[in-house]
């Protein structure tokens, strides 16, 4: 009850001249990071109501009125979240900071600021985006051709090429799978080579948060059984052997010494 009256209060005083001033182009945030939600408003007056609220569905993100943050009606995405920095509203700061940004959290922000001087609201449009961790690289080799497969997670979709030693665009494969609840697309890109000796690039970009990757596969092959592919096999096995032998050796010393 009290808050239908204050938000009809609000709304009485809409055509004040108080003003809030919010950032007119979008604000990026990044996965995980605090994002800070600027607000600003003339200052030195009684009576102040914050509100922050989303613009879609009119969800409640935080609100402050009696000289306090009134969580009661808070919605619960945004539990334990959300701060409002009292020592700021002097200055005619109304800034809002939400923890462990997402997926869900992207869209538009309400913020409705209300003093004894007047009323206004401004929206904040934040949007997210997250950076593609170091991609995987696996090789599969066939009898008849090479597959080249690196995979990654990120958002939003990037855009992938391989290139050839000459940089021409190669054609590939990409699978971009919808992204899962933790806000990450899934992706999956790959080259298959028709001979066994080749150098292609993979290259990625993210342009929302400027990331471009860049790795390098070559592959060479010398046409005979002590080719670098079997090389590194036989050396990988060798590894293998000197270290279970190791182990066992060990193993069979402690038994020893009980
Ligand atoms: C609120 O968050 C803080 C740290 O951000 C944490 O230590 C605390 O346990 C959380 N409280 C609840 C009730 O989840
Ligand atoms: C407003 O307050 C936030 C902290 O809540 C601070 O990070 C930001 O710099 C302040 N903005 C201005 C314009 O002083
Ligand atoms: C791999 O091939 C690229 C050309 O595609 C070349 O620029 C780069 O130096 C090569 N790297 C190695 C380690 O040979
Ligand atoms: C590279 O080739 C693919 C198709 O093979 C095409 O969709 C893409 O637009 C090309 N990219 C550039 C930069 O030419
Ligand atoms: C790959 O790159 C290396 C180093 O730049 C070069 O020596 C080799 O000839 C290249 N191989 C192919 C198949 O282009």
């Amino acid at each position: 009850m009290l808050c239908r009256c204050l938000l009809f209060w609000i709304l009485l005083r809409r055509a004040d001249s108080f003003s809030v001033t919010v950032p007119s182009s979008p604000v990026l945030v990044v996965r995980g990071a605090t994002a800070l939600l600027p607000c600003e408003f003339e200052p030195n007056a009684n009576a102040l109501v914050i509100t922050w609220q989303r613009e879609e569905d009119a969800r409640v993100v935080h609100s402050f009125y009696y000289e306090r943050d009134q969580l009661e009606r808070q919605s619960s995405d945004y539990f334990n979240r959300t701060k409002l920095n009292h020592k700021e509203f002097a200055k005619g700061n109304a800034s809002l900071s939400i923890a462990s940004f997402g997926l869900k959290d992207a869209g538009k922000y309400l913020c409705i600021v209300s003093n004894s001087k007047g009323s206004d609201r401004g929206v904040v449009h934040l949007v997210y985006a997250a950076f593609y961790s170091e991609p995987r690289l696996s090789i599969l080799l066939k009898s008849t051709d090479v597959t080249v497969q690196y995979e990654t997670e990120g958002y939003p979709r990037p855009e992938v090429m391989w290139l050839g030693s000459g940089g021409q665009n190669l054609t590939d494969h990409l699978e971009v799978s919808s992204a899962s609840d933790g806000g990450l697309f899934y992706l999956k890109s790959s080259y298959i080579a028709q001979s066994p000796a080749f150098n292609v690039t993979f290259t990625l970009k993210n342009p929302a948060v400027h990331q471009k990757l860049q790795r390098h596969v070559n592959v060479s092959y010398d046409g005979n059984m002590s080719s670098r592919t079997s090389v590194v096999v036989l050396s990988v096995l060798c590894f293998f052997l000197l270290c279970s032998t190791g182990l066992l050796l060990w193993l069979y010393c402690r038994d020893r010494r009980k």
